[in-house]
């Protein structure tokens, strides 16, 4: 399979070159590709002839993307649409990453979590440019799969890395108990979007860690998981910091399309640690 991935030196593409890495894969960082410039864009499938393209490229960071919306509109939600229509005219697959910040939470912890048929809502401009990007993408290509994940970790990125990384320099660390999700392993998400390609489905689908945790909570197995004792965990509120993007109390997903296509999706996050 030839698979072009944009993006790829993020967390998630990283992620990806490692689950594509037996495919004749052709992995472009930002400096390599600008996904937001259609002309590059459109040379690099016309070179390389992809049979799917995964964009991993994003704004990722929740209140970077307040702070500059029109940056975050144009990577979120407008580049997808370029990347998709790119990949359409030589009839690759477009694979997408999304985010569970497209819904807007519930009140706590317990709701039923989020499927894909769940209405979506985002509460900030990271989310509505996300949501915008899930549109541009299916309005672009039918050959589409469009994955949503959530707090996704790799052995050296991601949550986990931050969390130790705070450890190591404050002696403690300071997380959200008030925040529910599923956190994911970002090698078992990239083998997933590779399973679901080669399944030859389209649509939208949670790629998502089994089991809804807290940050605090996985902040604490993190520790534990890392020989530190996990009573280095305080606890705070979303509300206590000051300045904060918006940011949804629970948007636990639930893998539904994945389970009625009988794909292999990520198992529960704690395993993965
Ligand atoms: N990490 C999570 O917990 C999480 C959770 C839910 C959803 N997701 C989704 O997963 C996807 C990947 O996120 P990630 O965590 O891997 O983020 P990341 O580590 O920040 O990676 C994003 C990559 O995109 C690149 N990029 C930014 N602007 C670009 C542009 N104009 N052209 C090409 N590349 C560009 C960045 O390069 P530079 O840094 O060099 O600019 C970076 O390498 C995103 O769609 C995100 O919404 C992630």
């Amino acid at each position: 399979m030839r698979v072009l991935v944009a993006g790829a030196g993020g967390l998630v593409g990283t992620a990806c070159q490692r689950a594509f890495g037996d495919d004749d894969l052709w992995a472009v960082t930002h400096a390599e590709l600008d996904v937001t410039d259609p002309v590059a864009v459109e040379a690099a499938v016309a070179a390389f002839r992809p049979e799917v393209v995964v964009n991993a490229a994003a704004w990722a960071q929740v209140d970077a993307c307040d702070a500059d919306p029109d940056g975050a509109f144009a990577v979120n939600a407008v580049a997808p649409g370029i990347l998709g229509r790119a990949a359409s005219r030589r009839g690759a697959v477009t694979c997408h990453l999304s985010t569970d910040y497209v819904f807007g939470g519930s009140t706590g912890a317990g709701g039923p979590p989020y499927d894909e048929w769940s209405p979506v809502a985002p509460l900030q401009t990271y989310g509505r440019t996300k949501l915008g990007g899930e549109d541009a993408v299916r309005r672009s290509t039918p050959a589409h799969v469009i994955a949503r994940t959530s707090w996704v970790f790799t052995a050296d990125g991601g949550m986990t890395a931050r969390i130790l990384e705070q450890y190591e320099r404050d002696g403690e660390v300071r997380a959200f108990s008030d925040q529910w999700n599923a956190a994911t392993c970002g090698d078992e998400l990239a083998a997933t979007l590779r399973r679901i390609v080669v399944s030859g489905r389209f649509g939208t689908f949670h790629v998502c860690g089994l089991g809804r945790t807290t940050r605090a909570d996985l902040s604490r197995a993190v520790l534990e998981a890392n020989g530190v004792d996990p009573a280095a965990v305080v606890d705070v509120s979303m509300a206590s910091v000051p300045g904060l993007s918006p940011r949804p109390s629970d948007t636990t997903m639930e893998p539904r399309a994945l389970r009625l296509a009988g794909i292999v999706g990520p198992g529960p996050w704690r395993d993965a640690l």
